[in-house]
């Protein structure tokens, strides 16, 4: 059986200050455990740090994540985090491939492929972000769209441990629009996400990723992603930078 997963990604919200009281408070909101439910924050990458010692300092029930790394081990490519040094302040997940940085920032498949493949050299664990455009979604291409970007974004990639990477379907006309997927369109995706990394992995492997829907996901509505089938969790934006709504969805996935 596959554990559920509730990931926060606060994007570029949260200076260093704001993101330990943060931090903190989703400790003392999460500080009866969370089952067997895996939680994750991502931070600004700058608030890496003082969130690692929140964690530590508090024994919080949560991971941290990163939202995004470079390939390259080292050297001259200003303004860039390298996996080691996500590594050494104590990150265990990173997102990757966000609609964001795909849109704003011209990352290409490839590029999440080189970021896959650095992470995984790294022992941190991908989130592998996917999703299609309203335009792909009115054309009826939204299916074979995530399903090549999987396979673009996973190409020439081995697998030991399904632990050691989670998909999240995000569909980009759902993000922070307030318009979310109905929980079929996210079961149809997901579904057809993990018939994809059966081909590439097999069903063994496949059968226990994690894929999260995200995208306009709140505490109302989590319960409804969280009975389909193939929808192992979400990955949270808007709803995760506030400690209560975030400790609201996980207690969700708990039930
Ligand atoms: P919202 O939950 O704000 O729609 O953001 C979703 C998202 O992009 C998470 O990565």
């Amino acid at each position: 059986m596959r554990s559920r997963m509730i990931a926060g990604n606060w994007k570029m919200n949260k200076t260093y200050d704001e993101a330990v009281e943060l931090a903190t408070g989703l400790a003392d909101e999460l500080k009866d455990g969370t089952g067997s439910v895996d939680v994750v924050v991502c931070p600004p990458a700058v608030d890496l740090k003082g969130v690692a010692e929140v964690i530590e300092q508090k024994k919080a029930p949560f991971a941290l994540g990163a939202q995004d790394v470079y390939w390259e081990e080292s050297g001259a490519y200003t303004g860039e985090t390298a996996p080691n040094m996500l590594t050494n302040i104590g990150a265990k997940y990173c997102i990757i491939g966000h609609s964001e940085r795909r849109g704003y920032f011209h990352e290409t498949d490839e590029d999440v492929n080189r970021k896959a493949k650095a992470l995984l050299a790294h022992n941190i664990i991908p989130i592998n972000c996917c999703g299609e455009s309203l335009e792909v979604r009115e054309a009826g291409k939204h299916v074979s769209f995530v399903v090549e970007q999987i396979k673009k974004d996973t190409d020439g990639i081995e697998l030991k441990d399904p632990n050691q990477y989670v998909i999240a379907y995000e569909p980009i006309w759902a993000i922070g629009t307030g318009k979310t997927a109905t929980a079929d369109d996210a079961q149809e995706v997901c579904g057809a996400i993990r018939e994809t990394l059966a081909s590439l992995f097999g069903k063994d492997l496949a059968d226990t990723i994690r894929v999260l829907y995200g995208g306009s996901a709140k505490p109302d509505n989590i319960a409804g992603f969280l009975t389909e089938e193939d929808v192992d969790g979400a990955l949270v934006g808007g709803a995760s930078l506030k400690a209560d709504s975030f400790a609201a969805m996980v207690k969700a996935a708990m039930n």
